[in-house]
Formats: structure tokens, sequence, C-alpha cells
């Protein structure tokens, strides 16, 4: 049968994963899918900022190279994550503007150093830059601004709000071609008052109205079978950002559901193990239909290679393969939504 990426193709649609530099090379059932399966590769954290300059003003591009250099091997386009997160910061920094080392003004230039050099380093390899992650803040942030951003994340606070659109602006300068993202989670189809969404929405509105180089929101896309998801209202969502003239791509799907144990990750319940499929072709089919819709990503090949177990403990079974890379009804079910369309 056909792969999902030869299905994909078809639709021009990228079909990615994300991939651990641990397995890449190394593990060949592991490396066989990512070639056979996947259009598009996400590098799961070898480009985050920790990894690429684990020491201040040293350059290890190793890891990330190897996965660039692979997809191009193979094919593949490339999705660069992340340029802005508050996560996985390399000590040197957080330490630094933790013990004043570091002020606000060299911050900010160290920012800009960063985001121009490792876009430049790639330049020309890379489809989708996420240049901003995650800088919203949720309805259990304790302290928004008035606009939706979250006040308490690091780079909010130290250099203020207007650092979102500047990280866009110095990406574009470093690579012109790229097309750059906002990416986050919880900002299409979720129940309830959908705030995130609406912020997120009219924030980079604005942005574009004002010329800021912003081509793109990514919805992450990790899903618990345990919470409600709206899949109509999710496409509705990714409608309206595109109907601010944005692309729009599902990032990092994952559904978790409650499991046995971490090992062998089978369901709890019979429903969940139904919803998993269910709700991976929910938000599948709205990519689908929503032509600014240009790529879908699985954040992670299988379930024994997932950040799920060891964030939200008692659940996994979040991906495509089982812990024994094998295909799972999910993985089937997408390939019958690719197939019909
Ligand atoms: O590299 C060290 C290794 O040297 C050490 O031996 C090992 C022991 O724990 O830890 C390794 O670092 C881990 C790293 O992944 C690489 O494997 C970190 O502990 C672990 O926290 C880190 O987790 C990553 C997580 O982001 C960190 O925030 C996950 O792999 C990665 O899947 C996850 O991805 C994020 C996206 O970037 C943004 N959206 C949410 C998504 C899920 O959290």
């Amino acid at each position: 049968a056909d792969s999902l990426r030869a299905l994909g193709d078809r639709q021009k649609l990228g079909i990615g994963t994300a991939v651990d530099d641990a397995h890449l090379g190394s593990d060949q059932p592991y490396t066989d899918l990512v070639a056979g399966q996947f259009s598009v590769v996400t590098p799961e954290n070898a480009m985050k900022w920790e990894s690429v300059e684990p020491t201040r003003g040293s350059y290890d591009w190793a890891a990330a190279d190897r996965l660039v250099a692979f997809a191009g091997e193979h094919g593949q386009q490339v999705r660069g994550h992340t340029l802005l997160w508050h996560n996985q910061l390399p000590s040197w920094l957080t330490g630094g503007v933790a013990d004043g080392g570091i002020s606000k003004d060299q911050l900010r230039e160290i920012l800009r150093k960063h985001v121009t050099d490792e876009v430049t380093h790639f330049r020309g390899r890379i489809w989708q830059w996420d240049v901003a992650n995650e800088v919203f803040a949720n309805a259990w942030d304790p302290n928004p601004l008035p606009n939706g951003l979250n006040g308490d994340d690091f780079w909010i606070r130290n250099l203020g709000e207007g650092v979102v659109a500047d990280v866009f602006r110095w990406a574009h300068q470093a690579d012109p071609k790229a097309l750059l993202f906002y990416n986050d989670y919880n900002i299409a189809g979720q129940d309830g008052s959908n705030a995130k969404f609406q912020a997120v929405h009219d924030f980079f509105g604005k942005l574009v109205a004002q010329g800021v180089p912003v081509d793109g929101i990514g919805e992450q896309g990790h899903l618990d079978t345990q919470y409600g998801f709206d899949g109509q209202r999710f496409q509705a969502d990714l409608q309206a950002y595109a109907d601010l003239g944005l692309k729009v791509a599902v990032t990092e799907a994952d559904v978790r559901t409650f499991v046995d144990n971490a090992t062998d990750q089978v369901p709890t319940s019979q429903l969940a193990a139904f919803a998993q499929p269910y709700e991976f072709s929910q938000m599948l089919t709205a990519c689908q239909l929503v032509d600014a819709c240009v790529s879908f990503t699985a954040w992670g090949v299988y379930d024994g290679d997932s950040w799920i177990p060891g964030t939200f403990a008692g659940t996994g079974y979040g991906l495509l393969y089982d812990v024994n890379m094998r295909p799972k009804p999910a993985y089937f079910t997408l390939r019958q939504d690719l197939a019909l369309a």
C-alpha cells in the first residue's frame, strides 16, 4: 500500500514527523520509517538553543546538520524548531539573566544574534521555521497581558511584547525565503471560550496588517482523549487563521490516552482506544479541508519514543506506531483519510 508521504504528495500536503537524533541512523527500523513514511521532518530537540549553543559563543550544529542532510538525501522538507522559546534555553543564558550578569540590553542583543546566526546557518534549507513558540497564556496562567500574551513568559517578561515581532523580522532578514510560523498548543478547536485561539488570531492579524513578516500559524495538536475536542471548531479556527492571509500547519500532533503501564502503552479503556485514531483523523481531515494547511506533522514516530509518558504520568499511546513500531489504527485511519481525499 502507499505510504503516508506518497498519498500526501498527491494533494501537495506535507506529512511530517518529529525526529529524535538518538535514533536516526543508528536504529534502522526507525530510520526506515522516517524515510519511507514522511515527507517533512522536524528536529525534536536538535535545533533548540541549549542544543546548538551549550557553551556561550561556541555552536554545535552537528545533530541538526545530520537531520538536514538526511532530509536532503530523502527528498524531505524541514521544519526548523524553534528560535524563541522559554524552555530548553542554555544554562549560561538563564543563569546570566538570573544573577544579573546579562542585562536586558545584552539579552536582546544575544537573542538577535542567536536568531540571525541559526537562521543563517540553515539558510535555503528550511521550509518552515517555528520562529516563536508558546508565548500566549493558557487559562491557568496567572499573569496574562490584556492581549493574551503570557506576562510570565521568560522573553515577554524580560524584553517586552515587541520581542515577538522582532524575532520574525530578524529571521526574515536572515532567510527571506523561509516560511515563518508562530507555533503553540490549544490554539484551535478548544472547548469553552476558545480564548487562546482568539488572542493568537487577533495578535497575528495585527502583525500582518503592520507588515511584520509572519507567514503561518502552527497548531501543535497535542490532544488527550480525556478532554473534549471539537473537530469542526478545529477546522473553523484553522480557516480563520487562513483568512488573515496566513498559511497553517498541524505541527506536533499526538493523542494520548490513559495506559496500563508506561512500557507496553495499552489504553486502559476501549473508548479511549477508539477515540485516539478518531481525533487524529479529525485533525488531519480539518487540515485537508483548509486550502492554506500545508503540512501535518506527528510529534514522533512511535510510542516507544515519545515525550508523553515522561510528562503526563499514566498516559501514552499518543503516536501512529506502537512501542514495537507496528502501525496502529491511527496510522491506517490517516492513510485512509489521505487516500479518500
Ligand atoms: O539531552 C539530555 C540527556 O543528556 C540526558 O541524559 C537526559 C536525561 O533526562 O535528558 C536529555 O534531555 C532531554 C531532552 O528532551 C532530550 O531528550 C530533557 O530531559 C527532556 O526534558 C527533553 O524533552 C523535550 C521537551 O520538549 C522539553 O521541553 C522532548 O523531547 C520534546 O518532545 C518536547 O517537545 C516540545 C516542543 O519542543 C514544543 N511543544 C511541546 C513539545 C512537548 O513538550
